[in-house]
């Protein structure tokens, strides 16, 4: 059997929002984005790859199911990842066809980004495993052209995406602003109400509200100021200021989603239940607590830091439609794993038929 590498990544939920692109095919955005990098107890996805002279093509599964990556009439989504590895491997020298096994630890699809984790542990895997000299500056740019948000992965603590200039998108990257110990209280509590797939995918989105939306005219620069001030908090470690900069900011990509056409409704009544008591649990306290954020999806990440942990769960537990709820740290960006991880296992290949 030929060797198997395995790489972890988790999720990263967004402070500051990307929606809208300058250019699809590589995933440019129209404004610089802030995320934080989720630990990976609960939220994570794992991904292996063994390259074989065996196999007659590039074969990926993700969470069991196998995906039609090397067809010309493959998704969107799975040429980009096609088009990724076809380059990391010529980068590499790399002949053989590649099997990649990936599992996400939450639902695919449900606002919880399970794209960014994917694309993050597949683009680190890929520069591991061929052994490619990569700063992770640079793989940033590789994710970031599977998913956008992905590129956000790549780092543990608070991240930035820096909008970028070139054409080319090789200045529109991620950094760190700061490693997870410089305020090791924050906390990504997930409220999960609705765990199905979303009904309009993000890359659609992206393309219907900059289309559509006369409101999106402002959003650039409204997202820009966001992230100027959320940059500056975390630099001097002020929630108040951070969380009210991180609820407009949810609430202003929120807005130009319903005035998009046909519009894009991703929050339900449970989601601005949500949104309501957390108002009133700031308004209680006379300073932000906590923040409640929203992706494309129903699902709500409140951010709040150790200490009032307990005032949001207490406020969530007594919400009838949250079904689960999920806390998370920050995590330290993705890493390699020991071969007692792999996805690929002689029992794998078995049930699928495969040999490498
Ligand atoms: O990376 P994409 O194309 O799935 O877009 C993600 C967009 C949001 O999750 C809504 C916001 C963000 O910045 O993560």
């Amino acid at each position: 059997m030929a060797n198997v590498y395995t790489a972890l990544a988790t999720p990263n939920i967004a402070f500051v929002k990307y929606w809208g692109k300058r250019d699809g095919k590589l995933n440019l955005p129209n404004n610089s984005s802030i995320s934080m990098t989720l630990s990976e107890e609960k939220l994570n996805t794992t991904t292996s790859v063994a390259f074989s002279a065996k196999l007659t093509e590039d074969v990926m599964f993700i969470n069991g199911e196998r995906q039609d990556i090397a067809s010309p009439a493959a998704a969107e989504k799975s040429k980009f990842i096609q088009d990724i590895l076809s380059l990391m491997k010529e980068r590499a020298g790399m002949r053989e066809h590649a099997l990649v096994v990936s599992q996400n630890s939450f639902p695919t699809g449900s606002g919880i980004a399970s794209s960014a984790s994917g694309a993050a542990a597949l683009s680190f895997l890929l520069a591991n495993a061929l052994k490619l000299d990569m700063q992770q500056k640079e793989i940033s740019v590789i994710a970031r052209r599977i998913s956008g948000s992905a590129c956000r992965s790549m780092y543990g603590g608070l991240v930035k995406w820096q909008r970028g200039e070139l054409d080319d998108g090789s200045d529109s990257y991620a950094f760190q602003i700061a490693d997870k110990d410089h305020w090791p209280e924050l906390m990504d509590i997930v409220a999960i109400v609705d765990p199905g797939k979303k009904k309009v995918s993000s890359s659609e989105g992206h393309a219907l509200t900059m289309k559509t939306s006369e409101l999106y005219e402002a959003r650039p620069r409204t997202a820009e100021r966001h992230a100027s001030a959320i940059e500056d908090a975390i630099k001097r470690r002020d929630f108040n200021e951070m969380a009210y900069n991180i609820m407009k900011d949810s609430n202003n990509m929120h807005a130009t989603m319903l005035d998009t056409w046909p519009p894009i409704m991703y929050l339900t009544d449970v989601s601005r239940e949500i949104i309501y008591s957390v108002h009133e649990l700031n308004t209680a306290a006379g300073e932000n607590i906590a923040a409640y954020t929203f992706d494309a999806g129903s699902n709500a990440h409140i951010i709040t830091t150790e200490k009032h942990e307990k005032d949001v769960m207490d406020m969530l537990k007594g919400m009838e439609a949250v079904r689960n709820i999920i806390s998370a740290r920050q995590g330290d960006g993705p890493r390699m794993l020991g071969d007692g991880d792999a996805l690929i296992t002689p029992e794998f290949l078995r049930l699928k038929g495969l040999e490498i």
